[in-house]
């Protein structure tokens, strides 16, 4: 397998989660890289349902070790609770999970404060999971943020934390909100340090000496292309660089240990939050809602649905260097009798063959689209390329050839083996 960077290529709910789990099995190494828990990674396994946030998805396959990069935001009080479920589920962690001694910290101010920015930003706001995400990298890059090490240092993190409680409590009380209690977010956290303290170390120097060994990585992006702070429909977007360039950055391996780029992406398109969404499709969204599907694993918000963007997806190939391609969710459009595929977008009498840069104008762009004749059949039984309908394999042919990419795997369902390696 040797180095992998996987990454959604739309706007986040490809259905990673998933494909990470089948590639593990090759993987010596799962390494998340950046994002925090605004992530919501589903894996089936059997009938039981397993939603990680933080966790790298590989921990629920046996041997793996699974690595929470620099680059990550961590809400520790939150982590435990993650663990503690897992462990409850008859998932054991010990030395197969590593934390960065240097990825940043979450606090309540963080998601206090994601919170009313939002309801001061009225109907322009972004939509956000409220994790606190966006104000947690932004004290990271305002270097004024808490990491992982400082948390295990109490004397001097209980510092720190009462100069940023005081200066955040001042915020809130201009937001008209309560104030945090110092006392009780110390006694949270100084106890979430004691339980994560045996899983934290230098995950830059263990990623090193890994690639040294040869060891297989599966670098697992969280949140998709387009919410991308640097490549996506900014502002509507989170605030780390989903893009396979944040993989390096996140976990400190270089460029040139790096071997491929996997694009996962749906049949369809997904979008929750706010922000421009030029194949959004109302009807499309109330048909896959009333089969129960597209409803987010974080905030259980309904998921805005569209047609399948190639504009989105070949711009996507571009900004990641995407080689392969994992197309999921293909038996969400069985029962259709047409399926579009958006191939330009107009506006003002300009066509554009890329994503543009400014939102104003990507909201008012106008798909263009080539229809596909359904399938009409169900192709959640396929277990090879040759069970699904001649149909259906033209129209995941037309999608990768639009994307750029060469299409590699193909999924249709949750389990494990509705999954087909071309
Ligand atoms: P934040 O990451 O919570 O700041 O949210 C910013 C934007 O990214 C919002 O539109 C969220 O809905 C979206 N977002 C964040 N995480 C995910 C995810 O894991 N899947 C899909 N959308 C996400």
């Amino acid at each position: 397998m040797a180095n992998t960077i996987l990454v959604g290529a739309q706007w986040g709910d490809e259905g990673k989660g998933k494909i990470i789990d089948v590639l593990t099995e090759q993987a010596d190494i799962v390494v998340r890289s950046q994002g925090g828990n605004n992530a919501g990674h589903t894996v089936y396994l059997g009938k039981k349902k397993f939603v990680l946030h933080l966790v790298p998805s590989g921990i629920l396959r046996k041997r793996k070790v699974c690595v929470i990069g620099n680059g990550v935001v961590i809400d520790p009080v939150n982590l435990v609770g993650e663990i503690d479920g897992l462990e409850k589920m008859g998932i054991k962690m010990g030395s197969n999970l590593l934390i960065s001694e240097t990825a940043h910290l979450v606090f309540p101010y963080h998601r206090e404060l994601d919170a009313q920015r939002e309801v001061l930003k009225g109907k322009n706001k972004i939509g956000t999971t409220k994790r606190g995400i966006g104000p947690a990298y932004g004290d990271k890059a305002a270097r004024t943020g808490l990491r992982v090490l400082d948390l295990l240092k109490p004397e001097k993190f209980a510092e720190r934390l009462k100069a940023k409680i005081s200066e955040n409590n001042a915020i809130l009380k201009a937001f008209g909100a309560k104030p945090l209690s110092y006392k009780k977010i110390l006694a949270d956290y100084l106890e979430a340090g004691r339980r994560l303290q045996p899983f934290v170390g230098n995950t830059v120097v263990y990623l090193h000496d890994a690639c040294l060994a040869n060891k297989n990585i599966l670098f697992e992006g969280a949140q998709g292309t387009f919410l991308d702070i640097d490549h996506g429909t900014y502002p509507y977007v989170t605030s780390s660089n989903t893009t396979a360039g944040g993989a390096c950055t996140g976990s400190g391996v270089p460029p040139h240990r790096m071997d491929s780029v996997m694009g996962v992406l749906k049949a369809y398109t997904t979008r929750v939050g706010e922000g421009p969404f030029p194949t959004e499709n109302t009807e499309l969204s109330d048909f896959l809602h009333g089969m129960g599907r597209e409803f987010g694993s974080t905030t259980g918000r309904a998921r805005r649905c569209g047609w399948f963007d190639a504009v989105a997806t070949g711009h996507a190939a571009m900004v990641n260097g995407i080689d392969d391609l994992a197309v999921t969710n293909v038996d969400g459009l069985d029962t259709l009798d047409v399926v579009r595929v958006c191939v330009a977008y107009r506006c003002g009498g300009k066509r554009y063959d890329h994503v543009p840069a400014d939102v104003d104008v990507l909201a008012q762009c106008e798909p263009v689209y080539v229809e596909f004749p359904g399938w009409k059949s169900d192709t959640s039984g396929a277990r090879q390329w040759k069970d699904l309908p001649s149909k259906a394999r033209t129209y995941l042919n037309a999608i990768a050839e639009l994307t750029g990419a060469r299409l590699s795997i193909v999924s249709v369902g949750p389990a494990r083996d509705q999954t087909l390696f071309l």
